[in-house]
């Protein structure tokens, strides 16, 4: 599929600030991309299309979640159901069969150890692209700490993620733990 008819599927697909903040990712996943030596047309597509299961119906999600092999952690957690239905949904919806591109869709919202470079990017992108307003000046600063080290990204947005939902008084996924364990080795 080209990619102007992507643009305009997904952009019929999703609400305008869904839609806004996947350019956003797009953009910004584009010049991680460049920064890094990773495929920018693969980032601009895995960015563009990285929340295309975000406003599907709870329902259609529940189901494709259930029939799939996921992991129970994600099962019990809806929030993150959009990753993996997402990716599951690019080869039909959107003829993509990449498989990096599958990968950096599924994991963008929870991540995985030994993450491949364009998962790492959309990760990272997905926290921290400039429309995100959250955590403004954090992101500012994480967006600089990116484009010359995206292993310290990761870090800082897994890190910035277990400490959000310890202030919110929520349960921390094991792969947050993991991530964190696997970067913080580096630096
Ligand atoms: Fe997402
Ligand atoms: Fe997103």
């Amino acid at each position: 599929m080209e990619y102007a008819l992507m643009n305009e599927k997904l952009k019929n697909t999703l609400n305008p600030d869904r839609y806004a903040h996947s350019k956003g990712v797009e953009e910004f996943a584009a010049i991680l991309a460049q920064k890094h030596g990773v495929d920018t047309q693969k980032a601009r597509i895995a960015g563009l299309l990285h929340d295309l299961a975000k406003n599907m119906d709870k329902e259609i999600s529940r189901e494709i979640i259930e029939k799939s092999n996921v992991d129970n952690s994600i099962k019990e957690t809806p929030s993150l159901w959009h990753g993996p239905v997402g990716a599951m949904l690019l080869e039909k919806e959107y003829e993509i069969t990449d498989p990096e591109i599958f990968d950096a869709v599924f994991y963008h919202t929870i991540g995985k150890v030994n993450m491949p470079p364009l998962t790492k990017i959309i990760y990272v992108a997905d926290a921290i692209e400039p429309g995100r307003d959250e955590y403004f000046s954090w992101s500012k600063a994480c967006r600089e700490t990116a484009l010359s080290d995206l292993d310290k990204a990761v870090l800082e947005v897994t890190d910035r993620t277990i400490n959000s939902l310890i202030e919110r008084g929520m349960k921390i996924n094991p792969v947050c733990i993991d991530i964190h364990n696997q970067m913080v080795q580096k630096y």
